[in-house]
């Protein structure tokens, strides 16, 4: 069963054999990573986690820009498998672009349900923090990420030119029971 844990320097082992997976320069969607960050070292890597621990506190104020927001690791028995984070709320970008929702999963895991499972946990999270409705986006040519939202019953509003690109941007309804 695979289970969404919040970012820990105890996994930094199974953490780079995800990394090393997507290539070290890839974009890890929904991970947080930031370009050239060192995650090799254990001290480095202890920036990046406690970076991502600080972000879903909304006790700590962040910099102009951003929003808090949850982040965890997909995990699979032993094996990181990807990444998910949930902003909090929406700022002007994130309404146009980028939604509540980012997520990535490792190459040699896609196609087995796991971005649709996690989505669907992480969607449970955000109605327990109250959102009556959570926007998902992704790009008009990402077949897979789109069947991933529309699995979790995402509603189309418009696809539009955004910072991102041509961004389909979908609402998910999380009144129903
Ligand atoms: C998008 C992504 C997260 C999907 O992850 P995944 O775990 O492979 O997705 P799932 O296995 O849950 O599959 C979801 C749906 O997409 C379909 N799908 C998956 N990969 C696909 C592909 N390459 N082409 C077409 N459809 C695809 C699946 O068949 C499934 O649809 P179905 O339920 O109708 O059969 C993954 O491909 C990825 O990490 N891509 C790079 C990062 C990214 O694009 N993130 C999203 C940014 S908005």
């Amino acid at each position: 069963m695979p289970e969404l844990l919040r970012p820990d320097v105890a996994r930094h082992r199974a953490w780079l054999d995800c990394r090393d997976d997507y290539g070290r320069d890839a974009v890890q969607h929904g991970s947080g990573l930031r370009k050239d960050e060192d995650v090799d070292t254990l001290a480095g890597f202890t920036v990046y986690v406690d970076r991502m621990n600080r972000m879903a506190d909304e006790s700590i104020p962040l910099t102009e820009g951003l929003v808090h927001a949850t982040y965890w690791w997909i995990a699979d028995g032993d094996e990181i498998v990807g990444s998910i984070s949930l902003r909090h709320r929406l700022n002007d970008f994130l309404l146009n672009a980028g939604g509540h929702i980012g997520y990535g999963i490792r190459p040699a895991a896609r196609r087995r349900g796991l971005a649709t499972w996690a989505l669907r946990e992480v969607l449970g999270h955000a109605r327990v923090r109250g959102l009556d409705r959570a926007l998902v986006t992704c790009d008009d040519t990402n077949t897979a990420s789109a069947r991933t939202i529309e699995r979790n019953g995402g509603v189309l509003e418009d696809v539009r030119d955004t910072e991102l690109g041509h961004t389909r941007r979908y609402w998910i309804d999380l009144t129903a029971a």
